[in-house]
């Protein structure tokens, strides 16, 4: 095991956009190896440690996936229920124990900040597999490895970013990465989950100054990117302000007709009914393959923190 590049994965803020470019790079060199027509075992006899206070479909199992593709293996849990959180274990408690039962340990969680603490407790590389309405960086490094597989470059990529702006996390990683790399953004959220001023701030500083636009119609014409993402139900103290904001969107063929015909619809995923199913069998959809790409990117994640030599 040689040295590591990053020692934790925690904010898109610690890294500069030559590391970014670094973790893009080795995704695409662990293509061959992320479906499995090449093998390598360079994390053989490490464990990874995923610890999942939130559910999780895509980033939990795509972490377990890459690890295996990286010859290592995985323990953890779902879900705190059947755990000792139930008791009233704090993190700081159950990230001082499983760090010394594995190498390498992945948290999601639903306080933002918790996976900062977490990576501060343990002396073994942390992940942020997001924390609550904060960030999702991993996420944001396969919305970038996919923009560049589909669109070859991402500076002045017009990127349109639609949904719930507020606590959407991926949206806010992703924002300031864009940033970084020169895209030209434009949000559209409904009343109430406008994009955060402090992310605004932040994407600002670094000399980009956001559109915003409330007919989509209007902002998807020059679109090269149209990023959709759900509102975070979970996130609303009140059901009632979650009803007023419900369905308020919906992406379609017809809507998608008012674009180029190069428009690719990326989505974090899960989707709700934010984008229609006829969508998904036309050259716009880009949703699933993203999810696919969680693969390469985690693996360039794991073997870049664990010092692997590749
Ligand atoms: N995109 C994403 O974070 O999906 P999961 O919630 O299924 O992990």
């Amino acid at each position: 095991m040689g040295n590591p590049q990053f020692s934790d994965f925690v904010s898109i803020r610690d890294f500069s956009k030559q590391q970014i470019s670094l973790v893009l790079k080795r995704a695409k060199q662990m293509l061959p190896y992320a479906s499995g027509e090449r093998k390598i075992r360079p994390l053989d006899g490490k464990i990874l440690g995923t610890l999942f206070y939130e559910p999780s479909t895509r980033t939990r199992l795509s972490f377990e996936s890459a690890m295996l593709r990286l010859g290592g293996t995985v323990m953890g849990f779902s879900s705190p229920m059947g755990t000792s959180i139930e008791k009233g274990e704090n993190l700081s408690d159950t990230i001082r124990v499983t760090e010394s039962y594995a190498d390498i340990l992945v948290i999601r969680h639903p306080l933002e900040g918790a996976a900062r603490l977490a990576a501060d407790v343990s002396s073994k590389p942390v992940i942020n597999a997001g924390d609550g309405a904060g960030q999702h960086p991993t996420q944001t490094i396969l919305d970038l490895f996919t923009m560049l597989e589909s669109k070859e470059r991402l500076e002045g990529l017009n990127v349109v970013i639609l949904g719930d702006l507020k606590f959407g996390r991926t949206v806010h990683s992703l924002s300031e990465a864009l940033a970084t790399f020169g895209a030209n953004l434009t949000f559209v959220a409904p009343p109430s989950l406008e994009m955060p001023r402090e992310v605004i701030a932040e994407i600002e500083s670094k000399g980009i100054k956001p559109k915003y636009a409330t007919a989509l119609e209007d902002a998807v014409r020059e679109a090269d990117i149209l990023y959709v993402t759900r509102i975070q139900k979970e996130r609303f103290a009140d059901a009632t302000e979650y009803a007023k904001v419900a369905g308020s969107y919906r992406i379609d063929s017809r809507l998608l007709s008012q674009g180029k015909s190069t428009l690719s619809v990326m989505h974090p995923l899960p989707r709700i009914n934010e984008i229609s199913p006829e969508v998904d069998s036309t050259p716009h959809s880009l949703y699933f393959k993203q999810a696919a790409n969680g693969i390469p990117v985690r693996m360039a994640i794991l073997s870049m923190l664990m010092g692997a030599e590749f």
